[in-house]
């Protein structure tokens, strides 16, 4: 394989990239218990990753007590999560990497173990089918989540705002926002799971309207080059998906674009199990490919990319980057191996979610050396 796409310097907002491997977002539920803290051993994981010029997106990570969802994730809400997330932007940019961070709000898909006996608030009160993880590892079903009140809103607007001064604090390079995989945006962005009468409800715009607010209150932190937004248009993941997905992407696609935000990160239809579970390929276009003409900044494109296909598809200019999620998983040093067509290390998915290094930081370079 040739690999005359993917090594192109890229310039991303106001980020200089040497390379187009980026590494996406990827909950590993390794952060320290109770405080919900990045930690040495997470620096250690990311730094092994970082490569001079390269882009890492931190995990998702939630933005306020009432986001969380899942145990050991980190947040970005506190002094110790910021003090936490400080080791590990120093060990990216000791080599030379650059970091943003997702922010997330997981909204019907959380359960009250995380929220101090709280219900999980969404837009309107429809549970997800399915089953959430409790704070002690256990699965049990969805509850009905408390619509939130339309005088909670800004608040909610303002703890995204937070998030981001506490991101920069934090030492990161940018932010992205997370309105994909039925997380809380995404619940207010499609129609099954949107069913408010208020301002933020109904019509294509109106479901439309807090991601937007969210984004321009996070761009005011930021400066609209230093955030990118993640999207699923096609998604299934986690009970979510829009039975028409063009009309409500086309119009939320073109008025992002109106913010000039450093990239769009969109998941391709292929992996709309979010890479939980091998997903069909579903009969619909390239995401990145459909979207591609109603955006004028950068566009990152993820899911199931090999280095062949992601080579094809920066040959075509149907993305500008692509993101390589369970491949980064297991070979800290893939951006290397694909630029040298080496094999790669498959992942192990037993490991995915588990506890301590192994599965995590005991992944070797190609030479079997430690990363
Ligand atoms: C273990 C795991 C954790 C993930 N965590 C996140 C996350 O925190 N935020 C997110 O937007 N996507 C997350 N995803 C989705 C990935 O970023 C990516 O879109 C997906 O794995 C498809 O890409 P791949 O086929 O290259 O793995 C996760 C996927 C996996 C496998």
């Amino acid at each position: 394989m040739t690999t005359t796409h993917l090594f192109k310097p890229l310039s991303l907002g106001r980020l200089s990239l040497s390379h187009r491997v980026v590494m996406p977002p990827l909950t590993r539920m390794r952060a320290t218990e109770q405080t919900y803290t990045a930690n040495p051993m997470m620096a250690r994981y990311y730094g092994q990753r970082a490569t001079p010029g390269g882009f890492i997106i931190g995990e998702a990570s939630q933005i306020s007590p009432d986001g969380r969802g899942v145990p050991c994730s980190p947040g970005i809400h506190t002094p110790e999560q910021i003090e936490g997330w400080k080791l590990v932007t120093d060990a990216v940019h000791a080599k030379g990497g650059h970091m943003f961070l997702q922010l997330w709000h997981m909204g019907r898909l959380s359960h009250p173990s995380h929220l101090d006996g709280a219900l999980p608030v969404a837009p309107s009160a429809i549970a997800a089918q399915g089953e959430a993880l409790t704070a002690n590892y256990k699965r049990e079903p969805f509850l009905t989540p408390r619509a939130l009140a339309t005088g909670e809103i800004s608040g909610l607007i303002e703890r995204y705002a937070q998030a981001a001064r506490n991101a920069m604090a934090a030492g990161f390079d940018g932010v992205e926002i997370h309105s994909a995989n039925g997380y809380l945006l995404e619940q207010f962005l499609q129609s099954r799971t949107n069913q408010r009468t208020d301002v933020y409800g109904g019509s294509i715009e109106n479901r439309c309207r807090l991601v937007l607010e969210v984004t321009a209150a996070i761009a005011a932190v930021w400066g609209a080059d230093r955030v990118g937004i993640r999207l699923s248009p096609y998604g299934i993941a986690n009970d979510s998906g829009e039975a028409e997905p063009m009309p409500l992407y086309t119009h939320l696609i073109r008025e992002l674009d109106q913010f000039g935000l450093a990239y769009l990160h969109l998941i391709e239809p292929r992996a709309s199990g979010a890479g939980q579970r091998e997903v069909d390929h579903q009969n619909v276009p390239s995401a990145a490919k459909l979207f591609r003409p109603m955006w004028r900044t950068k566009l990152i494109a993820a899911g199931n990319f090999r280095g062949d296909s992601a080579e094809a598809m920066l040959a075509d200019s149907d993305a500008d980057a692509i993101a390589f999620g369970r491949l980064f998983i297991s070979n800290p040093d893939l951006p290397e191996r694909l630029r040298t067509g080496t094999p790669l290390t498959p992942y192990n998915r037993a490991t995915f979610y588990s506890k301590g290094p192994e599965g995590y930081v005991d992944y070797t370079k190609a030479d079997g050396s430690a990363a």
